[in-house]
């Protein structure tokens, strides 16, 4: 088979290198790929958001399945543009992508559901998100509804800093937001939790966690991860369980209810309390750099894998992890993030 990987990052160069482990590929691009993927695979260097142009790529190639990586495309609906075009691709819909792409579309289905998560309230004018800033106790977790690039949340240790945050996202710093979420701060230690879906089951595809700070000892600010290491030491079979049955599950029943059945990888960020889950948000593709830590554990074939999921035959599959634990570490340059 011939496979094309959408982005440019260290989780697409982990997927290229464990698609190219398999005995059935014949030709591997990636786009635009980096310095890592060269040596594996043909990168081609193309605007991601340009979905024409991919188009055109993909047909040049004889491309017979597509893997896109970031969350950015699979909100703007790469998917539905890649399907119409009669393209198989591996990824969620641009409805259900709003998992990712919309934290108040996420809020409302956990609420509608009895998912468990942090108390909220979603607010589009700022007299009646501080109203909410006032009767709550501080921290306060503030978040923009867009996509942010990982710049969207703040926790708000004031109430005054919460004020600011929020009249910040309803001014438009992020143009991807109109609306504001407040939220209860959850005190807890954070799980990565990963599975593959298609539209008659879902399987377990690993834990994680990753270090988010851009210093040593956990200073200085966010990053997407500096960091990570698989398996989570909190993860266990019973708390799997809980997971699957309290937030997977009624989930992946919404989003068929909702007439857009879940396609791809979910990554659940998970805060776990007294032994139990709560979500703190989804993301609708691997992490970055968990899918690096995970793709060192997986023993299956990643593409036998991807293909059996886009036929929705992934039950047909065991898939298999090595018992051993991975770990990565990020190099960045000055300045980042
Ligand atoms: P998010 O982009 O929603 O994952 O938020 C980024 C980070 O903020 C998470 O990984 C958590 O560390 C933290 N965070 C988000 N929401 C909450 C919350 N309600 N309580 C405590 N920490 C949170
Ligand atoms: N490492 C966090 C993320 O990929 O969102």
């Amino acid at each position: 088979m011939n496979l094309a990987v959408i982005g440019s990052g260290g989780r697409e160069h982990a997927i290229c290198y464990k698609l190219k482990q398999s005995p059935k590929i014949k030709n591997l691009i990636c786009i635009p790929g980096n310095a890592g993927t060269q040596k594996i695979a043909i990168n081609i260097d193309e605007d991601i958001s340009n979905f024409e142009a991919i188009y055109k790529i993909i047909k040049k190639y004889n491309i017979d399945l597509v893997v896109v990586g970031p969350e950015k495309p699979l909100v703007d609906g790469i998917v539905d543009f890649l399907n119409k075009k009669k393209i198989r691709v591996f990824g969620p819909d641009k409805f259900a992508s709003q998992l990712e792409g919309s934290k108040a579309f996420m809020k409302n289905l956990c609420k509608k559901n009895n998912i468990p998560t942090a108390n909220f309230g979603i607010f589009d004018n700022f007299n009646d998100a501080s109203a909410f800033i006032e009767i709550n106790e501080s921290p306060i977790v503030v978040k923009a509804d867009g996509l942010a690039a990982g710049k969207g949340v703040t926790i708000c240790n004031s109430k005054m800093e919460a004020l600011n945050s929020t009249k910040e996202i309803l001014n438009g710093k992020f143009k991807s937001s109109s609306k504001v979420i407040l939220e209860e701060f959850m005190k807890g230690d954070e799980l990565s939790y990963f599975i593959i879906v298609d539209k008659n089951s879902y399987q377990f595809f690993g834990s994680a966690q990753d270090h988010k700070r851009v210093g040593e000892n956990d200073t200085g600010p966010n990053t997407g991860g500096m960091g990570a290491y698989s398996p989570a030491k909190l993860f266990n079979r019973d708390l799997e369980k809980k997971i699957n049955h309290k937030i997977i599950e009624p989930t992946i029943d919404a989003m068929k209810k909702l007439g857009h059945p879940f396609q791809g990888f979910l990554y659940a960020g998970l805060m776990i309390r007294d032994d139990e889950p709560y979500l703190i948000e989804y993301n609708i593709r691997m992490g970055d750099p968990e899918c690096q830590v995970l793709m060192m554990r997986l023993e299956t074939d990643l593409l036998e894998i991807i293909d059996s999921a886009t036929k929705n035959k992934l039950h047909n599959l065991k898939i298999e992890w090595s018992k051993k634990n991975s770990i990565t570490i990020v190099l960045c340059a000055k300045g980042y993030p």
